[in-house]
């Protein structure tokens, strides 16, 4: 029987526990059965874990929303894929941490050949988040100067990236030396330590006290005010996480009308709405791979019954770049 990652009851990293399950009998119409060769770890796993995001399925369930391998089966209506193909997800619905599951051929991505199993289920929901941050939400600009916080992390790395792609100035925040070296190696233009500076100083002084157009914030609750302060009139705030804890209760008058400031609190899904999105947006992570502009940045490679571990690691802020699982 194949093994799966569950959780029975919501809490830390150790109610993630390594079970065994059994697959259903018959493959749904449109669902394709896929052997799981990478499993991506994400932030948002921990919210599900945890509580802090609404419960994406009843209890118990399986956790995780990305991953690659192999089609095994079809079901009956599927017409883009075929046995062999090499399909990778990062959409619900979840249930990526197992071995093999049946998912819907609407939301799967065929994986091109430059691209290997293990690169594809580290990049595809964090890339993507940077494309549909960078490149719709708001487009970032060739010369403009933008603040990113942790930029070593998963999605930190590829926005470095994709930023220096495009000529566009990131100052990214980053808590250690060594998260410096790799922020700037990526393409950071300007890097800011927080634990030796205060951001919202450093950015006036970067920016001849104008402010930044935008911030794009996935820690939340300790950098949402320093944030706000460091942008220009008219700036826009990106709420898009909250590795630090939830932003609680905001003032809406005192934090946005003294600067005519704008908000948004976006979430991948809600730039993925349709097939054709979703594989324009792959499309575009996989055309800035091809190109050299962004390469995938894999920190460690865990086995999925060390899920436990893997989630200690991202949470304790030692990882930098992408977690994987191999099931
Ligand atoms: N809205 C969306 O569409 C979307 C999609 C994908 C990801 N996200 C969000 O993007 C953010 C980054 O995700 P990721 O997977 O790439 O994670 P990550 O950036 O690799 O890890 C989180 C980083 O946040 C920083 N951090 C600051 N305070 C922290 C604290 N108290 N606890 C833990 N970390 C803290 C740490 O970097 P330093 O040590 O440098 O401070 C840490 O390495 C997350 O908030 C995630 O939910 C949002």
């Amino acid at each position: 029987m194949p093994n799966q990652i569950v959780i029975s009851t919501l809490g830390g990293p150790e109610v993630l526990k390594y079970q065994e399950y059994s697959l259903p009998k018959n493959i749904k119409n449109n669902e394709v059965r896929i052997k799981q060769t990478a499993i991506g770890l994400n932030y948002i796993d921990t919210y599900h874990r945890s509580g802090i995001y609404p419960l994406p399925a009843e209890l118990p369930f399986c956790l995780g929303m990305e991953a690659a391998g192999e089609v095994i089966a079809i079901g009956e209506d599927v017409i883009n894929f075929k046995i062999g193909d090499r399909v990778a997800y990062a959409t619900p619905p979840i249930g990526a941490y197992c071995e093999i599951r049946d998912f819907p051929e609407e939301k799967l991505i065929p994986i091109p050949d430059y691209i290997s199993d293990d690169e594809a289920a580290s990049i595809l929901l964090q890339g993507m988040t940077v494309e549909y941050l960078f490149e719709r939400l708001y487009k970032i600009k060739k010369d403009e100067i933008i603040l990113f916080h942790a930029a070593a992390g998963g999605v930190g790395l590829i926005a470095c990236q994709w930023a220096r792609s495009v000529g566009c100035k990131m100052i990214g925040t980053v808590s250690t030396k060594e998260k410096a070296t790799l922020a700037k190696e990526h393409g950071c233009e300007f890097i800011i330590n927080y634990k030796e500076e205060k951001v919202s100083n450093k950015v006036m002084e970067i920016t001849n006290n104008q402010g930044v157009p935008v911030v794009y914030d996935g820690v939340g609750k300790d950098t949402f005010d320093e944030s706000i302060k460091c942008l220009s009139t008219r700036g826009l705030m990106v709420s898009f996480g909250q590795s630090s804890g939830m932003v609680e209760k905001i003032d809406m008058h005192k934090t946005f009308n003294p600067k005519s400031l704008f908000y948004t609190r976006p979430s991948l899904m809600g730039y993925t709405l349709n097939r054709k999105e979703l594989i324009n947006c792959s499309n575009k992570v996989f055309d800035k791979m091809k190109k050299g502009d962004v390469k995938a940045n894999i920190y460690k490679k865990f086995k999925l019954n060390e899920a436990e571990e893997a989630h200690k690691t991202l949470q304790s802020r030692k990882s930098s770049g992408s977690i994987i699982l191999e099931p």
